[in-house]
């Protein structure tokens, strides 16, 4: 689904949220750079919403871009490079999991609008859930950014590929 909706999937999100969804990412933004971290991971990046606002409300920490649609992460180059940001944000094609990172490689690990995908109805959620605690160092921050699950079928977006 990912790999056939990226160029569609910001507005889609915009309108699941009524809008919401930028101001969300801001606090969680905000939540993830009030621990100073130097190293910061965000996992299933998507077209890089959250990298962009972290990198631009502070130009210290590295950000390390993750996601496995090649799609998603090709825009989000494209939107790095036009935001002048190139340098600040890494991209990684990865799985969340299996990432490929070193232990405690970050002092925080943000997610926005992707948790769900990694545990609901994921036979490999516990994986996820390890493989974040594996590279998050102790006393890491980890921040999460979610909605529910609509109750609706057009909303969940099983038709979107198709619709
Ligand atoms: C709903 S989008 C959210 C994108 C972005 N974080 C945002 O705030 O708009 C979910 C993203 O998670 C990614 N994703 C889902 N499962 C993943 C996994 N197992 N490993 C890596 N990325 C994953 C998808 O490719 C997609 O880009």
């Amino acid at each position: 689904m990912f790999e056939a909706v990226p160029l569609r999937y910001d507005g889609i999100n915009r309108l699941m949220t009524l809008g919401l969804d930028q101001r969300w990412r801001r606090l969680a933004a905000r939540r993830i750079l009030a621990g100073t971290p130097r190293h910061i991971l965000d996992l299933g990046a998507g077209t890089g919403d959250l990298s962009l606002l972290l990198a631009s409300l502070d130009e210290n920490p590295s950000i390390t871009a993750a996601d496995f649609s090649r799609p998603m992460l090709d825009l989000l180059q494209k939107r790095t490079e036009d935001a002048g940001l190139r340098k600040r944000i890494k991209t990684v094609e990865a799985d969340a999991a299996e990432l490929p990172f070193a232990d405690s490689s970050f002092d925080a690990v943000g997610i926005a609008f992707a948790f769900r995908n990694l545990l609901w109805k994921n036979p490999n959620r516990e994986k996820h859930l390890n493989e974040i605690l594996r590279v998050l160092r102790p006393g890491g921050r980890f921040v999460a950014v979610e909605t529910s699950q609509p109750g609706r079928r057009h909303l969940r977006g099983e038709i979107l590929p198709a619709g």
